[in-house]
């Protein structure tokens, strides 16, 4: 069986950091958990507007992730670069971005790119960092990548999980599964995400061209289920104690 790498984009924990301003939660912090639990790197997205991840957050992921993958998402302008080359991430994924949008939410337009997209990849290979284009499962924008020059596709899955469990289901996932057989027969890795859960993750493992998944949301949603009972207890805890009584 192939190698298969999970990355936990953790820019949510640092969206609630942010609403408080308080330091806490931490998104390093929180990086570290993944990593303890089993994750093999570790993704996440600086935007323009620094609306979760902080600069300052990039340089300690760097500093944490010494043995595992950083996999920097990114806009792909001169600003963007400039940090990434100063940073040296082990990946970085260029996406596109609009300030008005909630997340991520098309692919690159690799097909019609500009001339400075391939200047940005040059300078981000001239320090050796992994370029991967988050694009849309199309035979056009493939082709186009793989035109430029780098490493890794990362197929942008969201239009998947808005079908799955209804009609278009089949249809995206047949339309994942040829684009990530196109991409690897011209040599390309093959990654995935958006949009991706526990339920509708399974059936994009059956692809065998996808060795990398980059999941976010669902992983910090499951966390307040799967953690929350924990958190409740912590502070029950903490009061018993120093009340030296039960709270009731
Ligand atoms: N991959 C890329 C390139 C993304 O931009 C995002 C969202 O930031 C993800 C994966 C993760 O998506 P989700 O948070 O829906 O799991």
């Amino acid at each position: 069986m192939n190698r298969m790498r999970l990355h936990i984009n953790v820019d949510h924990v640092a969206t609630l950091r942010n609403a408080r301003d308080a330091g806490y939660p931490d998104p390093i912090e929180a990086a570290r958990v993944c990593l303890d639990a089993g994750a093999s790197g570790i993704t996440a997205h600086l935007r323009e507007d620094r609306r979760h991840i902080r600069d300052e957050d990039v340089h300690r992921l760097r500093e944490l992730l010494k043995d595992s993958t950083f996999n920097l998402e990114m806009a792909a302008t001169n600003e963007m670069v400039a940090i990434a080359c100063e940073v040296k991430p082990d990946v970085v994924t260029l996406v596109p971005e609009r300030r008005q949008e909630r997340t991520t939410e098309g692919g690159l337009e690799i097909a019609k790119a500009s001339r400075a997209l391939s200047d940005h990849v040059a300078a981000l290979r001239r320090q050796k960092i992994k370029v991967s284009l988050f694009i849309a499962a199309d035979a056009e924008q493939v082709d186009a990548s793989h035109a430029l020059g780098v490493e890794q596709i990362e197929l942008h899955t969201g239009e998947y999980s808005h079908a799955f469990g209804g009609l278009g289901e089949t249809q995206e996932l047949a339309r994942l599964a040829a684009a990530a057989k196109r991409g690897r027969a011209l040599g390309l890795e093959i990654a995935a995400g958006h949009g991706l859960t526990t339920e509708n993750v399974p059936a994009l493992v059956s692809i065998p061209e996808i060795v990398e998944f980059n999941i976010g949301h669902a992983v910090i949603a499951d966390a307040v289920f799967l953690g929350l009972a924990g958190a409740v207890r912590a502070m029950l805890a903490a009061i018993t104690e120093a009340r030296g009584t039960p709270v009731r």
